[in-house]
């Protein structure tokens, strides 16, 4: 069957990596976007200030799934500084890319990771960075 979606897609679609919750995670964010209805959560595992592990969990279409399985994928390792500046557009990128009308999706991704180290720094009492200062959301969520 033809789709619009590359192989990449398809695969993380079909053979989602890092599925399901993580024990006494680090930190832990929850979207979802009003417009689709779609659920998105992210649990990061932070040791020494790297994210050792992550998993998520989505109710949500098949590049949302995609989406977060190639987040959770490209976020381990790196440093909770690195994620900090991840980008929907790398996840996309890494995706092989994502139609138009689907880069939504990919988005729920950046913001479930953002809203994921916002929690870790809230619950450690951490001042918060300013990479997160600067989104708005996360603002009402820290109040
Ligand atoms: Fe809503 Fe994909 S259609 S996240």
């Amino acid at each position: 069957m033809e789709t619009p979606y590359s192989d990449t897609v398809m695969d993380h679609f079909m053979n989602p990596r890092n599925v399901g919750e993580i024990e006494n995670a680090d930190g832990i964010g929850t979207v979802g976007n009003p417009a689709c209805g779609d659920i998105m959560q992210m649990f990061i595992k932070i040791e020494n200030e790297i994210i050792v592990e992550a998993k998520f969990k989505t109710f949500g279409c098949g590049a949302a799934i995609a989406s977060s399985s190639m987040a959770t994928e490209l976020i381990k390792g790196k440093s909770i500084h690195e994620a900090l500046k991840f980008t929907n557009e790398a996840v996309t990128k890494a995706l092989g890319g994502l139609p138009k009308v689907k880069r939504h999706c990919s988005v729920l991704a950046e913001q479930a990771l953002r809203r994921a180290l916002a929690n870790y720094y809230q619950t450690k009492g951490l001042p918060f960075p300013t990479e997160l200062k600067t989104d708005d959301e996360l603002e009402e969520d820290h109040e």
